[in-house]
């Protein structure tokens, strides 16, 4: 579905992201883990054309997106949820909601999409007129992941969506990721929580200073001597 190819990419004299590799297939959920400023958003923001890499194709359903400007990749069925929420904090729930299918192209299935996010998310229809900014720390990350299901994502790009949160929001979260996952979405999922994000990974990307280290399923990562050393504390 997704595949990059030797993606390079620099911020001014910063370089990065070094010949990342990486695909991920129809209906997976793909998990990239690494320390703080390993690259991990910096790759997602390179999927949405939020930056432009130096080198490197990118393609999603056989399509180079190199020519597209942002909006066409989410026109295209990517949609990326970014990292510390970004909600519309004096825009109500439901305010933020519409936000998210703003596109034309999408506007047609709000009903539809609204009842699928209310469905995901009943705290969210609960709170349909409160401000999105008076929310609890894990609802603004439901209302995110919701606003991003507005757009009709094909294949969801979610950053760090367990950062900050209690353990039980972390549960329902991830829990929430999968049930997505379920109703057909691929999921590339980068987090921190690298425990959590394996255990529910297909298959998953060890990022180090802006390189690939280690590739695999998520089971067997897992289990790999590296990865419990350096993120799991064994
Ligand atoms: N806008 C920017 N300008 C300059 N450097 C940046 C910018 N954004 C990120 N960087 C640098 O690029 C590197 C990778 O950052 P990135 O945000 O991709 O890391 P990350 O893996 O997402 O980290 P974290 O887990 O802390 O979110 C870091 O060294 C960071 O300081
Ligand atoms: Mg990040």
């Amino acid at each position: 579905m997704l595949t990059i190819d030797k993606l390079n990419f620099s911020y001014g004299d910063l370089k990065v992201l070094w010949d990342i590799d990486l695909e991920v297939h129809q209906g997976e959920i793909v998990s990239v883990v690494g320390a703080n400023g390993a690259g991990k958003s910096t790759t997602l923001k390179n999927i949405s054309r939020l930056v432009r890499p130096a080198s490197g194709t990118t393609t999603f359903l056989g399509e180079n997106l190199a020519s597209l400007a942002s909006h066409q990749v989410v026109e295209r069925g990517i949609v990326q949820v970014p990292e510390g929420r970004k909600i519309f904090p004096e825009m109500t729930v439901m305010e933020n909601l519409l936000m998210g299918s703003y596109l034309k192209s999408t506007r047609k299935d709000r009903k539809g999409n609204l009842e699928r996010v209310f469905t995901l998310f009943p705290r969210l229809k609960e709170r349909e007129k409160q401000l999105g900014g008076t929310m609890s720390g894990g609802e603004q990350q439901m209302l995110a992941i919701a606003r991003g299901l507005m757009a009709n994502p094909k294949l969801l790009l979610l950053d760090e969506p367990s950062l900050g949160l209690s353990p039980l929001f972390v549960k329902i979260i991830f829990e929430i990721i999968q049930e997505i996952n379920r109703q057909g979405v691929t999921i590339l999922l980068v987090e921190q929580n690298v425990y959590q994000s394996l255990k529910i990974a297909n298959r998953a990307y060890v990022l180090e200073t802006g390189r690939v280290v280690l590739a695999g399923g998520g089971q067997e990562l897992l289990g790999n001597e590296h990865v419990k050393k350096a993120f799991l504390g064994m």
